[in-house]
């Protein structure tokens, strides 16, 4: 299966200078929960942003997709995320960001998980998908925290 998990604000803002605009411990962990254990690709720049923290991602299997010839000591990295993809079909992987790798892959993801935050953030990047093909099929509110599922339809 393929799924994707992000969080985006009500004006659909996404990310800000390379960063998360927004800091909510409880979608943290809700993300962690999630993608323990799992495979995730991110793009370059969310792999980046991630090592500010020292390091990869603990007890996951980062895969980075880039177009560039960046690498990083025992991480995978494809240059092809929908051959990647493909080879990959009977795998369960998580698209975790950022918007350009979103915006190319949603639509061929089985489930979103899709973090609503029903509040106002600054911030430089955003993102507008089109959910036609999907449908929500699960929402768990907190606060201004809406945890939303989603299923691709066809
Ligand atoms: N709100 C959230 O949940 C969330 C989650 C993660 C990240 N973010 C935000 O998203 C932003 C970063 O997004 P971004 O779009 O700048 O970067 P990104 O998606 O993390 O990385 C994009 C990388 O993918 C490469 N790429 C493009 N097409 C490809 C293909 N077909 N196969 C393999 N690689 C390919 C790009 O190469 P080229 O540059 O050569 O095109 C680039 O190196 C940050 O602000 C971050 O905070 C938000």
């Amino acid at each position: 299966m393929l799924y994707a998990i992000f969080a985006i604000d009500r004006n659909n803002l996404f990310g800000n200078n390379g960063k998360l605009p927004w800091h909510y411990n409880e979608d943290l962990q809700y993300f962690k929960a999630k993608t323990l254990g799992q495979k995730i690709i991110m793009g370059e720049e969310t792999f980046k942003s991630v090592l500010r923290n020292g390091k990869p991602l603990p007890n996951r299997t980062s895969v980075i997709a880039t177009l560039t010839d960046y690498t990083f000591k025992g991480v995978e990295v494809t240059h092809d995320i929908f051959g990647y993809l493909k080879q990959s079909k009977n795998e369960d992987i998580y698209i975790i960001g950022g918007k350009s790798i979103i915006e190319l892959t949603y639509k061929l993801c089985d489930i979103l998980y899709i973090t609503y935050i029903d509040a106002d953030h600054e911030g430089d990047t955003y993102l507008n998908l089109d959910l036609s093909n999907f449908e929500m099929v699960e929402e768990n509110i907190s606060g201004v925290l809406h945890f939303r599922k989603y299923r691709r339809i066809n």
